[in-house]
């Protein structure tokens, strides 16, 4: 039996009810394993995490009477970086004691086939030190995963995260080992877990690689024991005139890129901004007053956030504010479904989120802002009359600098996995498959315009028709 050495209160609850997990000697069952549902505070994030825990312990009592243990990880682990799996294994080992045959790690998107998935445990070697997953591949070296294996990144297997993995109880003991021995680093970027994760396993070839299993899927097939589900809409697309779209560009941009965003996305919207170091009638851009830096743009990122503000008293309709690039491609459409599952009047910001420090005391999280980000009008309304949200310098990275500000507000960033900080081919396609996909990032050596055509023409042509067979 594990000791329960609980973590805080809820932890405590958690291990009395279900706090078992024995070996069996032959066949494993439901409490031999130890699920962790990676979660987030904000409340459709929350409740997609608790339905899917609800339903895992529906499906073990349907069939084995015993339940397995099942952590909902921003309550039962709130640790900055617990997205990131790393951190949490010290917990998980101190509270499992090491004596559960296998720990799974899954996302809200996740689905599993629980009886499925105990056999398929079932039949690896947990004292062996072992992962499995649905394996994946990089097809060309990527800035997201710091250009990792450039010579063939193809050759480096990491698990589509959507799908779910699992560490066998051998491989947990190590890591932990490895993990509190590790030298502590003062600026580590975290941005695609999964990825680092794998690395950290691997361990330049010290560690195991990931093993392949085709019963964690990409697509749901009766044959899966975890899938991931693609995005539901949650009830009705919010309209068009709640969103506000402020591209932040600069005079150089203005003939190329800023021309790509109004040919494509920029069509779509309804309220759309471009704002630059100068004022340039011909497209039209507004001058925030600020001089254009080389990189950061804090400064800049802030002047426009205001000028939003003043925007926001003369439109009263607008609940959304999304700040995008001049180089982002996204879909307006996707944008008004995905939208539809948050509450427009809570302190939300939503995007791809990234991690810097996550690892350490001073860490916290951010959205990267080349995916875009979504602000509430009620938060952006914090963020400009906050005194505690003042650039450090007029070129620190807006994006960065924005997370410290929400870390100091208290918000907890949303995390999407619709939206992308880099292109297309920087990612696995089974990371991308069946999902509605929000953004995409840069103009570098692709045509943003086919980009545009092939992920999010149709969605933004769709909905128009739509409306107007209604009219
Ligand atoms: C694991 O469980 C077995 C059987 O209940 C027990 O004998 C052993 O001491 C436990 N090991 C740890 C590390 O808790
Ligand atoms: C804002 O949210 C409320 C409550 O969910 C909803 O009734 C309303 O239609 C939303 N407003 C917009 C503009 O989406």
């Amino acid at each position: 039996m594990c000791s329960p050495v609980p973590y805080n209160s809820t932890m405590k609850v958690t291990f009395l009810l279900y706090g078992f997990c024995l070996f069996s000697a032959n066949a494993l069952d439901s409490k031999d394993a130890v699920i962790t549902i990676s979660s987030q505070s904000n409340n459709y994030h929350y409740l997609l995490a608790e339905n899917l825990k609800n339903d895992i312990l529906k499906q073990a009592r349907d069939f084995d009477q015993v339940v397995p243990i099942v952590h909902v990880s921003h309550i039962d682990f709130p640790h900055v970086g617990g997205w990131a799996i790393l951190p949490l294994i010290p917990y998980l080992r101190k509270l499992h004691h090491g004596n559960c045959s296998w720990f799974f790690f899954m996302e809200d998107k996740t689905r599993i086939r629980l009886k499925k998935l105990i056999e398929v445990l079932g039949k690896y070697d947990y004292n062996k030190e072992i992962w499995l997953g649905h394996a994946i591949q990089d097809r060309e070296a990527t800035i997201i995963h710091h250009f990792a294996f450039f010579e063939d990144p193809s050759a480096f297997k990491y698990p589509n995260a959507a799908s779910g993995f699992a560490i066998s109880a051998a491989l947990m003991e190590r890591l932990e080992n490895r993990w509190k021995a590790r030298k502590p680093s003062t600026s580590d970027f975290s941005i695609d877990y999964a990825h680092e994760l794998a690395l950290f396993i691997w361990d330049n070839n010290k560690g195991p690689t990931l093993k392949h299993d085709p019963s964690f899927c990409v697509n749901e097939e009766s044959s899966c024991a975890s899938f991931p589900v693609p995005f539901k809409l949650c009830y009705t697309s919010v309209p068009k005139s709640s969103i506000y779209f402020a591209v932040k560009t600069y005079e150089k941009f203005h003939k190329d890129r800023v021309t790509v965003v109004k040919n494509t996305w920029g069509k779509h919207a309804e309220f759309i901004n471009f704002f630059s170091n100068v004022e340039d009638k011909s497209v039209p851009t507004i001058s925030v007053g600020v001089p254009n830096t080389e990189q950061g743009h804090c400064e800049k990122t802030l002047a426009i956030l205001k000028h939003v503000g003043e925007d926001l008293r003369k439109f009263p309709s607008i609940k959304w504010i999304v700040l995008a690039d001049d180089d982002t491609i996204l879909s307006v459409t996707r944008i008004q479904e995905l939208l539809s599952c948050y509450d427009n009047n809570s302190l939300i910001a939503i995007g791809e989120r990234y991690g810097y420090n996550i690892y350490n005391k001073n860490g916290y999280n951010y959205i990267t802002g080349g995916g875009g980000i979504v602000f509430t009008s009620a938060l952006l309304r914090q963020l400009i009359s906050s005194k505690i949200c003042k650039c450090p310098t007029i070129s620190s990275p807006d994006d960065m600098f924005l997370g410290v500000c929400l870390n100091r507000l208290k918000v907890d960033i949303t995390h999407s996995s619709l939206f992308h900080q880099a292109r297309p081919m920087d990612y696995a396609p089974e990371y991308l498959e069946n999902q509605p996909v929000v953004s995409f990032h840069k103009h570098w050596m692709i045509d943003p315009v086919s980009i545009y055509i092939k992920w999010f023409a149709d969605a933004d042509a769709s909905i128009r028709s739509l409306q107007h067979s209604e009219l």
